[in-house]
């Protein structure tokens, strides 16, 4: 537990045992399940955690509340990471109110089977919850990351309790290996990114607020220049590129493609550009997924492979696509011993992708590099440089 105020306090788990967040994203520093209690002349609790750790919770709870009862349940966000203790909440509080929108008290009826409606107080843009010296100003966040989610700001500490915006991987009980962004960045990207527009919806209301601190559902509580993260997520929530360097994700089985890769990338270092390539057999997608948004240009390279292309680059593809990739300049490395035809097919892949700019030039590769190759790569560093 740990006093974001006087006032307010942690009450959230960390996990360390997780290696998979929702299933699909490696966490390698574990992840943070937070929750929070508003003491105040009524209590308002905000959120639960993940199933597992009801026990350590309630355990938190318990040691916040002084011997004093929760008067409210506040629920920003219904997805299991958060509102898997819901119903065991209700239960050991039967006095206590459930405050969240009306979307949401449907999910719970899904999730639990029971209807709250009697014992909730909904919620709609501009409610405000009184609690005393705090008062909760609820802001819609609709697909932020699902289309029931509710932030709430309490003007009286400026603190902004903003669901899973300005979370993180990792845990938060330990010192992270590197700055918020690099982890903040994959997260959003993978988790939130899909819809920028209702992110940048959301920034614009939140403009007219005081905020000095940000208590998201995962990783530290956020204070000090707060600006720096707001700032961070217009550019994201904008699909705005951090660098005009090249990125260039590959694959490659017998090593021919990765040759390629390696000469595109001493060229392009050599004309000054920034450049970071990676193995899509050694990474996890979703660092892939990161960078393809942190550069302005990527050219994808691999191999034709059943008619159609490498199983990890598709995967890629489709995740970009899915996850509204735009607004960068594309190029493509295509090898094929017989019938090169991965850099067609890699187009085809991105053809619902918005405000793409291709390369006048592809290389194909036949087998391995040769001297009509090798030009092909210097025309490609030309374009790019
Ligand atoms: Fe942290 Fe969308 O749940």
């Amino acid at each position: 537990m740990e006093k974001v105020t006087d006032t307010i306090i942690h009450i959230g788990v960390n996990d360390h045992n997780i290696h998979l967040f929702e299933a699909q994203y490696p966490v390698p520093q574990g992840m943070a399940y937070n929750s929070y209690v508003i003491l105040d002349e009524k209590i308002a609790v905000t959120d639960t955690v993940e199933e597992s750790f009801a026990h350590q919770w309630f355990a938190n709870l318990e040691e916040a509340l002084q011997g004093r009862k929760p008067d409210y349940l506040i629920v920003h966000h219904m997805e299991g990471d958060h509102s898997a203790n819901i119903q065991a909440f209700m239960e050991k509080y039967p006095e206590a109110q459930v405050v969240s929108s009306l979307a949401a008290l449907n999910m719970m009826k899904c999730y639990f089977g029971v209807d709250y409606t009697p014992r909730a107080i909904p919620v709609r843009e501009g409610f405000v919850l009184e609690l005393g010296k705090h008062a909760l100003q609820f802001i819609a966040a609709p697909m932020i990351h699902w289309p029931e989610v509710f932030m709430s700001y309490d003007a009286c500490d400026k603190v902004l309790f903003s669901a899973d915006a300005f979370g993180t991987f990792g845990a938060s009980d330990q010192e992270p290996e590197e700055p918020w962004e690099t982890e903040a960045r994959r997260y959003y990207y993978g988790i939130v990114g899909k819809f920028g527009t209702f992110t940048e919806t959301l920034l614009k209301k939140a403009a007219g607020l005081d905020i000095k601190t940000i208590c998201s559902l995962h990783g530290p509580v956020l204070t000090g220049d707060v600006s720096h993260y707001v700032d961070l997520y217009k550019k994201w929530a904008s699909y705005t590129p951090e660098s005009d360097g090249v990125f260039i994700p590959y694959t490659s089985i017998y090593g021919h493609t990765e040759k390629a890769v390696q000469l595109l990338a001493e060229e392009l270092k050599k004309a000054g550009k920034e450049v970071v390539t990676m193995n899509l057999a050694e990474n996890d997608v979703s660092y892939a997924l990161t960078l393809a948004f942190y550069y302005k240009n990527i050219v994808f390279a691999t191999t034709t492979y059943n008619g159609g292309i490498f199983p990890t680059m598709e995967d890629l593809l489709f995740r970009l696509a899915d996850h509204s990739f735009c607004k960068r300049r594309v190029g493509f490395i295509e090898n094929g011993s017989w019938g090169p035809a991965a850099a067609k097919t890699m187009k085809e892949k991105l053809v619902a992708c918005k405000e793409l700019e291709y390369t006048d030039t592809t290389v194909t590769v036949k087998g391995a590099l040769n001297d009509v190759s090798v030009e092909a790569v210097k025309k490609l560093v030309a374009e790019l440089a």
